[in-house]
């Protein structure tokens, strides 16, 4: 098994990630820690509890709450993107309470208690982790590795022209990120979410007609989201989260990776939280793997296959 913690801004892809974590028989989901990003924080506690009990009430799982605002920028939401980030789902919330100890010391706890051995995938801004670095000179090298969902490799960004979300919120943590030694593989937004990890309505349709309570939670959290993307022009929902995650459980879906040497801009006009990635041609050193092309129908029938499940709250 693959022992990991999701550090995330839960709502829509974020909560199908969770399920990915806590339903893969391959994953050992040690935590899932919180951040500020997508919606409201307390309401993405919600969304990570709901989801926690979608999954079979999965009270075993510890969730901490992180920083509730980036290290220097008032937070954005993207909550015109998601709704609330659950579908308007509520639940009795009996029995899943957050931890008392801040996400920050539970990373860096749990990352020494095992040095080398706990993965983190970080789907959100990457304001806990950047304040892990802080806390703890060691915890880049106690991280196995660290999976991490932002940036675009083509210069493309989706909040702004030049900038991705994750990135965008919190651009001075993800700068402190990719330079604190990590070894890290990057889930980028364009072109690979956009071009391979988008359901549009033939899978939607198949995921539909599993009719679990898993499927049917899918397809209830992931509406809002549906309706902005192809607002926007985009034919489907968009999955860079959970691909994250199965990108750490399942290399084989991993088609193309190659090294570049990741930066994320800080003072640009236009340019707040892009992503530089930079290749060999530039003569910088690679600091990260970012991955390239995936199997997308690998990665699509997987989450079909999770999402057949008959597993109940
Ligand atoms: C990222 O922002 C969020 O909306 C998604 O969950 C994903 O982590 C994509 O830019
Ligand atoms: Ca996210």
């Amino acid at each position: 098994a693959v022992p990991l913690v999701i550090d995330t801004d839960t709502a829509q892809d974020d909560c199908v990630a969770l399920l990915v974590g806590l339903l893969d028989p391959v994953a050992d989901l040690r935590a899932v820690t919180m951040v500020a990003g997508n919606v409201g924080f307390d309401q993405q506690v919600r969304n990570a509890h709901l989801t926690l009990n979608v999954a079979g009430g999965r009270s075993d799982v510890p969730v901490y709450l992180g920083c509730r605002r980036p290290l220097v920028r008032e937070w954005v939401s993207a909550e015109n993107v998601h709704g609330d980030g659950s579908g308007g789902l509520s639940m009795d919330q009996d029995g899943l309470e957050p931890r008392a100890e801040h996400a920050v010391d539970a990373l860096v706890r749990m990352a020494a208690e095992n040095p080398g051995e706990l993965s983190i995938v970080a789907i959100g801004p990457l304001t806990n982790i950047a304040a892990a670095v802080v806390r703890d000179p060691d915890f880049a090298r106690n991280v196995r590795s660290l999976y991490v969902m932002g940036g675009s490799n083509n210069g493309r960004g989706n909040i702004t022209a030049a900038a991705e979300f994750n990135f965008y919120v919190d651009p001075e943590a993800a700068k402190a990120v990719f330079a604190a030694g990590f070894d890290v593989t990057v889930v980028p937004w364009d072109p690979l979410t956009l071009r391979q990890a988008v359901f549009g309505q033939d899978r939607l349709d198949r995921i539909a007609a599993l009719d679990t309570p898993l499927s049917r939670f899918f397809t209830r959290i992931c509406a809002a989201t549906l309706d902005f993307d192809r607002r926007v022009g985009i034919d489907g929902t968009t999955h860079p989260d959970s691909l994250t995650a199965a990108v750490l459980l399942h290399p084989e879906l991993v088609r193309s990776v190659s090294p570049y040497h990741v930066d994320v801009e800080t003072a640009g006009e236009l340019t707040r939280g892009y992503s530089a990635m930079s290749w060999g041609v530039h003569g910088l050193e690679p600091n990260a793997r970012v991955v390239e092309e995936i199997d997308a129908d690998g990665f699509f029938e997987y989450l079909l296959s999770l999402l057949s499940r008959d597993i109940r709250p």
